[in-house]
This record gives C-alpha cells, structure tokens and sequence, in this order.
C-alpha cells in the first residue's frame, strides 16, 4: 500500500513583495523518491524552502501524516522529521566533519540513538569516517554532498528533503550517491529531491513533479512523464 506521508496543497510563497509559486500541490509517498524537476529560476528551491519551514508559505497547505503543519517552524519540522539538504550544501565550512553531523542532531528526536545513527552515515559514507577530523570547508565537492546528506541522516528524519544533489559532481559519484538514497529507501526512508537534471531524475524516481514559473506544469510516473512529447523536447532534449 503507497501511504501518503507529505501532501502539499496549492502552496504559494515568495520573497518581499515578489510571489514565486502561484499554487503548487504534489505529495510524497512513504518510502518512495519523489522527484521535481524545473528549469532554473523555475521555483524548485523556494518549494522545498517553504515546505522545511525556510520561508513562511503565503497560501496553500502542508499535511504531514495528515497533520497541518503549514505553519511550523524549521525547528518545529526538524521535530515531527523534515530534514532538508539544502542546495550548495551550507557546511560549517571551518568546522570538522564530525563537528557538522553532531549539529545535525539538534532534533530532540536524534539525541536518543546518537551513536548508532554516526555508525549508521560512517557505514553509507566510509570516506567520513576516515575524513571525521578534517574541516569541512578543505573537501571535495563530493564529500561536501555526503556530509550535507550525512548531516541530514543525523536528525534522524522521516523525510529527506534534497536540492540538487548532482549538481557539480562526476557521474560515478552521482551513480554513488544514488545508490545509497535506494538503500535508505528500503529501510523506509521518504526522499523528495529537486534535481536539475531530468534523464537523472526520470531514472532514479518513483514519481515526479514538473515545475515551471511557479506552477506545477504536468506530474506523472518517470516513463509516463519520458513520453510527453513536450517533456521530451523541453526537458530531455530529445
Ligand atoms: N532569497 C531570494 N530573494 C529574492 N528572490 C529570490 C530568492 N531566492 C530565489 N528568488 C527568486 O525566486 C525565483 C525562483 O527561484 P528558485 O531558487 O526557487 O528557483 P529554482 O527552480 O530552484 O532554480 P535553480 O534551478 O536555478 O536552482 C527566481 O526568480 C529567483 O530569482
Ligand atoms: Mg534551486
């Protein structure tokens, strides 16, 4: 049975004075990748801000196992198990590796199990177990993305919330990174991932949402959304 653990209904937010989404719904199912794809400037970051609580959202609704937790705070979401992995990462860059997955633990939900969970992002991540007293800001591009989702995993959340995580990084890490989303997957770990590039997304995800100019243009299963002649020209250059 696909449950509904994240459903957002005709969200609109923006910044100052400029509105960015004009009503976005999309929902999230428990133990799947949902993916949203969008051009830039499209809205997709502003989505995910809004939905972690980064931004307040102006209009819509946000349920989280069918609470409406629309107006929580980022700390408030931290709690109920939203952990957003945000686009360029935004490490401590002058701290350690360690020090940056202990501040990731901040959720009251993450302090029991504190060992086990660095055990457990040590064991997805070994090079951050070799890498534990280095600065964070002296790693590569790669290893910064696996302390900014390792980061995340320490908040012990529910739902993973990812911008751009390929973004600057070679295929084979991307392919790496991928891999251990699908294992987090399976031990029931609910993924929303903004990803710039659509073949990857199509690829990876259990379901996906388009975005364009702060609406939602069309959604679907990825080999539904691979047939869409305008999906194929707009946004997989076929
Ligand atoms: N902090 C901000 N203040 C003002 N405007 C912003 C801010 N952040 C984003 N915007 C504007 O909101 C719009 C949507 O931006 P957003 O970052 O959500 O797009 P995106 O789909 O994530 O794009 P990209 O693919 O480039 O990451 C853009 O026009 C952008 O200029
Ligand atoms: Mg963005």
């Amino acid at each position: 049975m696909s449950e509904t653990l994240l459903k957002v209904e005709g969200l609109e937010a923006g910044y100052g004075e400029v509105q960015v989404l004009w009503g976005v719904s999309l929902a999230a199912v428990r133990g799947h990748l949902t993916a949203i794809v969008g051009a830039n400037g499209a809205g997709k970051t502003t989505t995910l801000r809004a939905i972690a609580g980064t931004i307040a959202p102006w209009r819509g609704r946000i349920l989280f196992e069918g609470d409406d937790v629309t107006r929580l705070s980022t700390h408030e979401k931290a709690e109920r198990g939203f952990a957003l992995v945000p686009e360029g990462r935004q490490l401590f860059t002058t701290m350690t590796v360690a020090e940056n997955l202990e501040l990731g633990a901040f959720p009251k939900r993450a302090a029991r199990a504190y060992a086990e969970r660095l055990d457990q992002v040590f064991t997805l991540f070994p090079r951050l177990a070799e890498r534990q007293r280095q600065l964070a800001g002296t790693l590569s591009g790669g290893e910064q993305q696996m302390v900014a989702i390792a980061r995340g995993l320490m908040s012990n959340p529910d739902i993973l919330i990812i911008d751009e995580m390929s973004l600057g990084l070679a295929p084979v890490l991307v392919y790496q990174l991928f891999q251990t989303l699908k294992k987090l997957k399976d031990v029931g770990l609910t993924i929303l991932l903004v990803e710039q590039n659509v073949h990857l997304a199509l690829a990876v995800s259990d379901y996906a949402y388009v975005i364009a100019e702060g609406k939602l243009f069309t959604e679907g299963r990825p080999a539904e959304l691979s047939a869409m002649p305008e999906i194929r020209r707009a946004y997989l250059g076929l």
